[in-house]
């Protein structure tokens, strides 16, 4: 161990020799990045430094199978710190007020009104934004260039994420033009959007590492990193939708040569213009007629966002007016969140899918184009049967509300019927199994002559489907119970001809001395992986008589029933 390649030319390293380097490497750079960040203390100068990271990346280059996962090309700026430092606010971050009924928003205009002494007839514009369902954060700029980022904390102080916020690409560094201030915080919220959410998730869990609940949870644990490095590989994106002190910035632009700031429609303008990403949905708004028709096509449009949006929110566009009506409490009197109902939202269904059960049911499942609902990402949701199909009339590409009510999965509670486009035809459900073919049927009741709601497969263990479910089932935990036999080996099994039958199990370890394609041999198995599951079925090779009734399947009968039959015989 330990061997020394640094002397050896790039070119001319083995593959053994690269890996060893690139951990060296990993680890000599990550030590002078600690010196020189959280230390203050660098033992090298910069050229050394910056012929450590130039070897890296050609060894890199060459080898691009060996990049670490803690490699310093990876990293971008600061080393870890140890907490974060307590940032106080220059001018409190507020939180709004909420209206969630129409009735609730007009009190609001008739409240702002009668404090600024309005007629009902004055004119009152009101900006309507989209609610970003993210973390909040404070962006401070001294001379245009960006000097501290700090999160909300408890709207006095924050904690200080320069560092991270520095990684995020969609926030200027520096901000210049005809007007920069000498001061100002621009305020906005970091969010993810779902597509990034999907992959970060699929990349987490692959990675065997956490998996984040939903984009909001995500954006805020991927801008809370101590390591910075780990934020700058996290898609996190931003909006800016409020100034500091804006009675300050409104000053400051009275007295520069630019356009005077004197609404928030104003503030919103020289955010895009110095480059901030502004919420492109923003609209000024003159009458509560107005501001609902914005709710209402922002509710409806939500899905297609791509990002996460918990309401909207409505906000006096007049920064003397805004000045004049202040504050209540921790909130503005000129500013009010309309939320969303929690638990509902609007999506589209790209497909219904039929599954086969162990029973030979089908059941109709609509996948959704993913939307988040009280706060957890919806993709799929249960049809139930044909009649719950043909009574809400759900066709693929139709608009449907759907909700999470507890933790059951979610629903549809109905098509959005203005919303669907002309052409749409009614689902048919099939008469058939699609997984195997063969006739499904609704079996009548002798008594009532009344169709059972559930059509199913008729081709028993010769359905594929029912065969495979019936595996599952067979071997799950309260069954067989055999570990390292789970859903993904049993489709696997299946589909190589390997187990297609309770009984092959039993004789999976005798075939597979002789067999061609030994299990060790397969993706994903070894030596070692393939004996232990030979030996977890051996150990499974009687059971009580319970659990083996159970296990067969039988329709109606469960655990319960199972058990009384095993006392009984
Ligand atoms: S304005 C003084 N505008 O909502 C007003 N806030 O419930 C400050 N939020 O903490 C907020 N989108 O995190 C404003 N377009 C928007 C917003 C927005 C999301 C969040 C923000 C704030 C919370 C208040």
């Amino acid at each position: 161990m330990g061997k020394d390649f640094s002397k050896l030319d790039v070119e001319t390293l083995d593959k053994g020799q690269a890996r060893a380097e690139l951990a060296r490497l990993a680890d000599e750079i990550a030590r002078h990045d600690k010196l020189y960040y959280s230390d203050n203390a660098p033992d090298i100068d910069d050229g050394q430094y910056d012929r450590l990271r130039q070897r890296n990346d050609a060894i890199e280059a060459r080898f691009p199978d060996l990049v670490r996962a803690d490699s310093p090309s990876m990293r971008v700026g600061a080393a870890p710190v140890d907490a974060f430092a307590s940032a106080p606010h220059r001018t409190a971050m507020l939180s709004l007020g909420n209206a969630f009924t129409p009735e609730d928003v007009e009190d609001f205009l008739a409240r702002v009104r009668r404090f600024l002494s309005l007629s009902d007839e004055a004119e009152l514009t009101v900006v309507a934004e989209p609610k970003i369902d993210g973390l909040s954060v404070s962006l401070s700029y001294e001379d245009g260039l960006l000097v501290r980022a700090a999160t909300r904390g408890d709207g006095q102080v924050g904690e200080d994420v320069t560092h991270n916020i520095r990684t995020i690409s969609e926030i200027p560094e520096k901000i210049s033009g005809k007007f920069v201030p000498d001061l100002v915080d621009v305020r906005g919220e970091i969010y993810m959007s779902h597509d990034d959410f999907e992959r970060l998730n699929e990349a987490q869990e692959k990675g065997g590492q956490k998996v984040f609940a939903n984009p909001r949870n995500a954006a805020a644990g991927s801008l809370r990193q101590l390591d910075p490095a780990v934020t700058a590989k996290r898609p996190l994106r931003f909006f800016a939708y409020a100034a500091g002190e804006a009675g300050a910035l409104a000053a400051a632009s009275a007295d520069a040569s630019g356009a005077p700031i004197e609404s928030q429609s104003d503030i919103l303008a020289q955010f895009k213009s110095w480059g901030f990403p502004v919420n492109p949905l923003v609209t000024r708004c003159d009458s509560a007629e107005e501001l609902m028709a914005f709710y209402d096509k922002v509710a409806l449009g939500r899905a297609e966002l791509g990002y996460d949006i918990d309401g909207v929110v409505y906000k006096i566009d007049d920064l003397g007016l805004q000045a004049r009506l202040g504050f209540v409490s921790r909130a503005p009197r000129w500013a009010i969140a309309h939320k969303f109902p929690a638990e509902k939202a609007v999506t589209q269904v790209e497909a219904i899918e039929i599954q086969v059960g162990r029973t030979g049911a089908l059941t109709p499942v609509a996948k959704l184009v993913p939307v988040t609902v009280g706060g957890v990402v919806v993709s799929n949701a249960s049809l139930h049967n044909q009649d719950e199909i043909e009574r809400k009339d759900v066709r693929v590409g139709d608009w449907v509300v759907v909700q999470r009510a507890g933790d059951v999965i979610p629903q549809i509670v109905e098509v959005v019927k203005e919303k669907r486009k002309k052409g749409l035809k009614p689902f048919v459900f099939p008469d058939s199994c699609p997984a195997c073919g063969s006739p499904a049927e609704r079996v009548v009741d002798p008594k009532t002559g009344t169709a059972e709601a559930i059509r199913r497969c008729v081709g028993g263990f010769g359905c594929p489907a029912q065969a495979q479910e019936r595996l599952k089932h067979f071997v799950s935990r309260n069954a067989f119970d055999i570990e390292g036999l789970g859903d993904k080996q049993i489709a696997a099994f299946y589909h190589e001809g390997r187990v297609r039958s309770p009984a092959a199990i039993f004789t999976l370890a005798a075939r597979d001395e002789d067999g061609l394609t030994r299990l060790k041999n397969m993706d994903g198995w070894g030596e070692k992986s393939a004996a232990k599951l030979f030996a977890a079925i051996e150990a499974r090779r009687e059971i009580g008589l319970d659990r083996f009734i159970y296990a067969l399947g039988i329709r109606h009968v469960g655990e319960t029933t199972a058990r009384d039959l095993a006392r009984h015989y």
